[in-house]
C-alpha cells in the first residue's frame, strides 16, 4: 500500500505539470500558483466585507488547516490533495503560508482576478452554481493509469467523491448547488448570497435535512427515514462519512433484549487490484428499514437513534473493519421511542 501511494504520487506530479493544458477542475480553479493571488483576494475582501466574514469561518477557508484534513494529509501527502485543499498554490510543493491559510478562497471559485469575477455573463454565472463546484466535489481515486481530475473517464464505483453525479441524476437536478448552499441573507442593500456553507460540523443543519419515525408492523419494527431538501445522497462527498442507525428493544433502563445496527455508507474494497466501491447504502430518498423483532422482545418498547459520523481512518486493507475503524465525531440527528 505504501509503495502504491508513492508511485501514485510520482505519476500525479507529472500530471500536475501537464495540468495547465487541461482545465479539468472547472473554470476558475487554477492548477498552479499565481503570485498575484494574495493581493487579488485582499481586494475582494476589502469591498465585500459581509461575504468575507462568512467565508472566513467556513470549511472552504480552512480546507487545508482543518484538523480532519491535516490528519488525512499526514498519511497521504500528495500533490493531488493540495490541488483541491490549497488550490491557490502550485500543487507540486507544500503550499506557502498564505495559500495554506486561505484554502478555497474568492479567486478559487470566481476566477483569478477582480475583472474575471465581475465579468459575469449568464453562462459564467450558471457554471459558478454547479460546474465550478463539480471541479472539486467530483473526482476519482488517484491511479497510475488515469487522471483523477478527469471524472468523465472514471466509472461511478471508482469515484472518490461524486456529489455532482448524484445531483445530476437525482430529483433536484434542476436546482443548482448554489441555490441550496448559498442562500440569500441580510436585508436591503446588504442582501447577498451567504458564503458560510456550515454543514458537516452543524448538528442543526444536518438534523433539519432528515425526518425519522418508527412504527410497528406485525412482528417487526420499521424505521422510516427521509432526506428533506437534500440535492444528492445523504451523506455525500467525503467517503469517510456515514449515517449509523441503532435500534434497541427492551424495558427502559435495562440491558436491551435485542439490538440492531445499520450503516448507511459507501463501502470500498479492492476490485481487480484497484480501489472501488463495493456497496452503497446511503439515503437517496424515503426509505423504510425493517427490523424483525425476536419473540423475547414482544411488547417491549423500541428505541432508535440516527447518528452522522465522520471517520478518521482511510481503508488500509480490503475494507474498513470494526477493528480498524475510528470515529472522529458522531452527531445525533434523530432519536425516538415507540412504546
Ligand atoms: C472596489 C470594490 C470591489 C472589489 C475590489 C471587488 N468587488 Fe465585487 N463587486 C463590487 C460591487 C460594488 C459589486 C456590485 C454590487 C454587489 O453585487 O455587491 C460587485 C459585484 C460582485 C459580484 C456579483 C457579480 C454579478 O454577477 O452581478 C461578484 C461575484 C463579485 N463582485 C466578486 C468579487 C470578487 C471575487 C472580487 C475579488 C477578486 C471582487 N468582487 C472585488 C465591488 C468590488
Ligand atoms: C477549489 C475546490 C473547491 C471548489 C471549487 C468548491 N469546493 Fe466545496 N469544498 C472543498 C473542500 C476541500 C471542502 C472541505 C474542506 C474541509 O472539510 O477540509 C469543501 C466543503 C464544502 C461543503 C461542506 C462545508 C461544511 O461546512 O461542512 C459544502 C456544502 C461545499 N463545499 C459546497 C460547495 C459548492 C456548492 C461549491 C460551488 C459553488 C463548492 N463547494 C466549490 C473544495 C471546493
Ligand atoms: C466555494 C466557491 C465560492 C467561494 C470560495 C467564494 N464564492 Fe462568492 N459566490 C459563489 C457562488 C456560487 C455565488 C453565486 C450565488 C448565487 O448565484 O446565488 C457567489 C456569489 C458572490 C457574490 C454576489 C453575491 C450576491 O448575492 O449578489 C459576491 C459579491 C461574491 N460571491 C464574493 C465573494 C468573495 C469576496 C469571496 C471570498 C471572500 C467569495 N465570493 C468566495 C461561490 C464562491
Ligand atoms: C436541494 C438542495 C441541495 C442541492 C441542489 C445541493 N445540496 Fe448539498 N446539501 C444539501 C443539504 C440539505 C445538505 C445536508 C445534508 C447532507 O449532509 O447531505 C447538503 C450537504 C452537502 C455537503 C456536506 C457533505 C455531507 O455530509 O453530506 C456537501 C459537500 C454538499 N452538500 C455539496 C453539494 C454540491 C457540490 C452540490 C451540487 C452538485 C449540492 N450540494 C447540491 C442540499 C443541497
Ligand atoms: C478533487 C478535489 C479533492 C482532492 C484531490 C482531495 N480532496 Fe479532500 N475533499 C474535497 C472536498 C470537495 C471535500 C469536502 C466534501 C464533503 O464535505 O463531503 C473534501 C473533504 C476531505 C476530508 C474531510 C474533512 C472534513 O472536514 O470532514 C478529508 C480528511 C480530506 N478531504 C482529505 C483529503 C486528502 C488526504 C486528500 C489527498 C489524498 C484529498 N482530500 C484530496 C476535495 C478534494
Amino acid at each position: 500500500m505504501k509503495r502504491e501511494i508513492a508511485l501514485v504520487g510520482a505519476i500525479l506530479l507529472s500530471s500536475a505539470l501537464a495540468a495547465t493544458s487541461e482545465p479539468a477542475r472547472g473554470e476558475g480553479v487554477r492548477a498552479s500558483a499565481s503570485p498575484a493571488s494574495a493581493s487579488e483576494n485582499e481586494r475582494c475582501t476589502s469591498c465585500h466585507a459581509d461575504i468575507a466574514a462568512e467565508w472566513s469561518s467556513s470549511l472552504h477557508r480552512s480546507a487545508f488547516r482543518d484538523a480532519s484534513f491535516a490528519r488525512g494529509y499526514a498519511i497521504e501527502r500528495l500533490a493531488f490533495c493540495r490541488s483541491c485543499h490549497a488550490p491557490e498554490a502550485d500543487p507540486r510543493d507544500e503550499p506557502d503560508a498564505w495559500s495554506a491559510d486561505h484554502g478555497v478562497t474568492c479567486t478559487s471559485c470566481h476566477g483569478a482576478t477582480v475583472s474575471a469575477a465581475h465579468d459575469a455573463t449568464p453562462a459564467k454565472r450558471a457554471a459558478l452554481g454547479v460546474r465550478v463546484c463539480a471541479g472539486c466535489h467530483e473526482f476519482g481515486f488517484p491511479e497510475k493509469d488515469s487522471d483523477p481530475r478527469a471524472p468523465a473517464r472514471a466509472e461511478p464505483a471508482r469515484m472518490m467523491q461524486r456529489t455532482a453525479a448524484e445531483h445530476a441524476s437525482g430529483p433536484h437536478a434542476q436546482t443548482s448547488c448554489a441555490t441550496c448552499h448559498l442562500p440569500k441573507v441580510g436585508e436591503g442593500a446588504s442582501r447577498h448570497a451567504s458564503h458560510r456553507f456550515g454543514i458537516t460540523r452543524s448538528r442543526e443543519a444536518l438534523a433539519a435535512a432528515l425526518t425519522a419515525s418508527g412504527r410497528r408492523d406485525g412482528g417487526a419494527f420499521v424505521l422510516d427515514l427521509a432526506p428533506k431538501g437534500v440535492g444528492h445522497a445523504f451523506p455525500t462527498g467525503d467517503m469517510f462519512r456515514r449515517l449509523r442507525v441503532v435500534v434497541e428493544v427492551g424495558p427502559d433502563g435495562a440491558e436491551p433484549t435485542a439490538r440492531f445496527e445499520r450503516r448507511l455508507a459507501r463501502t470500498f474494497g479492492m476490485v481487480k487490484g484497484r480501489r472501488a466501491e463495493i456497496e452503497d447504502t446511503r439515503l437517496f430518498g424515503p426509505t423504510a428499514f425493517t427490523f424483525p423483532l425476536p419473540p423475547a422482545a414482544e411488547g417491549q418498547p423500541v428505541r432508535f437513534r440516527v447518528g452522522y459520523q465522520r471517520l478518521v481512518n482511510v481503508p488500509s486493507g480490503n475494507r474498513l473493519t470494526a477493528r480498524t475503524e475510528r470515529v472522529e465525531e458522531e452527531l445525533v440527528l434523530a432519536e425516538g421511542r415507540v412504546p
